[in-house]
């Protein structure tokens, strides 16, 4: 039986790290506010050449370097975000020319922060049912365009940054992707949201349109976002007769040192075995997972043979969790 496997990860961050400090004078907020509510410190804002495809192919670059693969050999190049530059083409598009990946087809999945969750599942399975592909898998954002600065509730939260993974097929049936358990609850939409720019066509404008930023009811969010991780963990464990304690790493979304925290109490999961990074870049949406992924995996926190536990949640909503033997 042939496995989906991890074959490199990569990641990209701008240079720029806005503080706490920083937003003390944009909105009203201090440090000690936003460092007890969230556990961020910094995130980075990107710049002149940083745009969201950049930084992603960034970080497919550096996916492809540890592979080994060129990335004329890459079949398919997809990218979970919800903040490109343009609506088209796609960033994956844009990525694809970066890299000179021109064998690939690239398309981009919208599933805000569970982006990346959302395209190693596809990988997977386009993996296994045409087991030659080889396929670069990249979360990307730059919602630092996407946020109004006079909002303190929803500005001191996001950062940019991107994650990729390299994905491609092995004999060896002891590892690889292991499963998915992946949800949306569109009726939950008004929550976390973010308008296009305003239609011209009359008919379909959306009134009051306040504009292409992220709009948030941070309490609900939160609620919503514990027990939806907390069930798609329990149901994905269960589904794959994978028991807690054989979980080397737990590499969550990374929102909210609260909403972790609440998580693995739910979970009873002990905390030495979770990966956080979040008080360095804030939440980079579709990013955070596989940022923290390459972090990790460059830290040497896990080997071959190890079962490391993702999971998500963001706007949609869209969650989910998987399963990955490395
Ligand atoms: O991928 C998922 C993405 N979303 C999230 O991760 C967000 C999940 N939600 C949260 O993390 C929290 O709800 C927040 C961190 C956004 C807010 O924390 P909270 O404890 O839920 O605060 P709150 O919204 O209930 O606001 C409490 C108070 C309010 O003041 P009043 O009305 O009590 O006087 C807010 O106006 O804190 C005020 N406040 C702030 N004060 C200083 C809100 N934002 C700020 C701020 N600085 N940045």
């Amino acid at each position: 039986m042939m496995g989906t496997v991890i074959l490199g990860t990569g990641s990209s961050l701008p240079k720029r790290i806005m503080t706490n400090k920083d937003l003390e004078v944009i909105v009203d907020t201090d440090d000690e506010w936003i460092f007890s509510r969230t556990g961020i410190r910094n995130r980075r804002i990107g710049g002149a050449g940083e745009k969201t495809h950049q930084i992603a192919a960034d970080a497919g670059r550096k996916a492809l370097e540890m592979a080994g693969i060129l990335p004329e050999e890459l079949d398919l190049v997809v990218v979970g975000t919800i903040s490109s530059h343009m609506l088209m083409p796609s960033c994956a598009c844009f990525v694809q020319k970066e890299l000179g990946a021109v064998n690939a087809f690239a398309y981009d999945i919208n599933a805000a922060c569970s982006g990346f969750i959302y395209g190693m599942d596809m990988a997977d399975k386009y993996i296994r049912s045409e087991n030659q592909k080889k396929i670069l898998v990249i979360g990307a954002e730059t919602l630092s365009g996407r946020l109004n600065w006079k909002d303190r509730n929803t500005c001191i939260l996001f950062g940019d940054g991107a994650g990729a993974a390299v994905f491609g097929h092995s004999n060896d049936s002891t590892r690889g992707v292991v499963g998915s358990n992946l949800h949306s609850d569109g009726r939950l939409w008004r929550l976390l949201h973010m308008h296009t720019a305003p239609s011209t066509n009359p008919d379909l404008e959306v009134p009051d349109n306040p504009g292409a930023h992220i709009i948030m009811e941070g309490r609900e969010v939160f609620k919503y976002a514990v027990k939806a991780m907390e069930d798609s963990v329990c149901a994905l464990l269960k589904q794959e007769n994978i028991s807690m304690d054989s979980i080397k790493l737990f590499i969550p979304h990374q929102a909210n040192i609260r909403i972790l925290k609440n998580l693995l109490e739910r979970l009873q999961f002990p905390e030495e075995k979770v990966f956080v990074n979040v008080s360095d870049y804030g939440n980079t949406s579709a990013a955070s997972v596989p940022i923290a992924l390459d972090e990790a995996n460059r830290q040497g926190l896990f080997a071959r043979g190890d079962t490391i536990l993702l999971c998500s949640f963001g706007g949609g909503f869209t969650w989910g969790a998987s399963l990955i033997k490395w």
